[in-house]
């Protein structure tokens, strides 16, 4: 073997440690934000989750919560940029409507809620809406409008500045909850539940 063909295996070795490297650090890095996120959102004593909001559709209508009175709400807090739980989630979701009795899947509002009303106005929700189940409805708002229903959710996120292109992913909690029909909390998932699970946990309580 010529040296140059050695310096050029030894070049090739050393770059592909230095991906992994890469690789395992980012994988890392995902694993522990999904703890901090986890972590972030205190779930329990039942009550005292949801509450009043007042926030735009993708249609640029103003909505409430009295809007879904006598229906089920899943209620999901995210943003359409989100490159890992957001889209986890709402495919979840989406196949778990997908599976219920048509009957059942009419009785519960999903509701995609921004974190990130800086970038996700109504036409962008919209749009990033199309890829799930057409059910969904995405409310945007202004911050303070925002603030005010992830209060009201105990959903916590975090924008943080945004890198050199003008990205940034927001950090925040990633809990599906479950409304009853009169406003109040029944019960939460996380955003990795199975979709057969949150399925069959949707039959037992909203089927007939
Ligand atoms: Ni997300």
């Amino acid at each position: 073997m010529s040296p140059a063909a050695r310096r050029a295996i030894v070049i090739l070795v050393v770059g592909l440690v230095a991906l992994g490297m890469v690789l395992a650090g980012v994988w890392y890095f995902r694993g522990g934000n999904d703890e901090i996120r986890s972590g972030q959102v205190a779930v329990g004593g039942g009550g005292d989750i949801g509450g009043p909001f007042s926030l735009l559709d993708a249609g640029g209508r103003r909505v409430t919560e009295q809007d879904f009175a006598g229906r089920y709400l899943l209620v999901y807090f995210g943003f359409t940029h989100c490159v890992d739980a957001c889209p986890l989630s709402l495919l979840s979701m989406t196949q778990a409507l997908d599976r219920l009795p048509p009957a059942v899947a009419a009785k519960i509002q999903p509701l995609f809620i921004t974190v990130d009303p800086r970038r996700d106005d109504a036409a962008q929700i919209g749009l990033y809406l199309e890829n799930f189940h057409p059910s969904f409805v995405g409310l945007t708002g202004s911050e303070p409008e925002i603030a005010a229903a992830a209060k009201a959710y105990r959903a916590v996120y975090q924008t943080p500045e945004p890198d050199a292109n003008g990205d940034y992913q927001v950090q925040h909690g990633t809990v599906i909850y479950l409304m009853g029909p009169d406003g109040r909390f029944l019960q939460h998932f996380p955003h990795t539940v199975p979709a057969g699970d949150l399925a069959a946990a949707l039959q037992k309580v909203v089927g007939d």
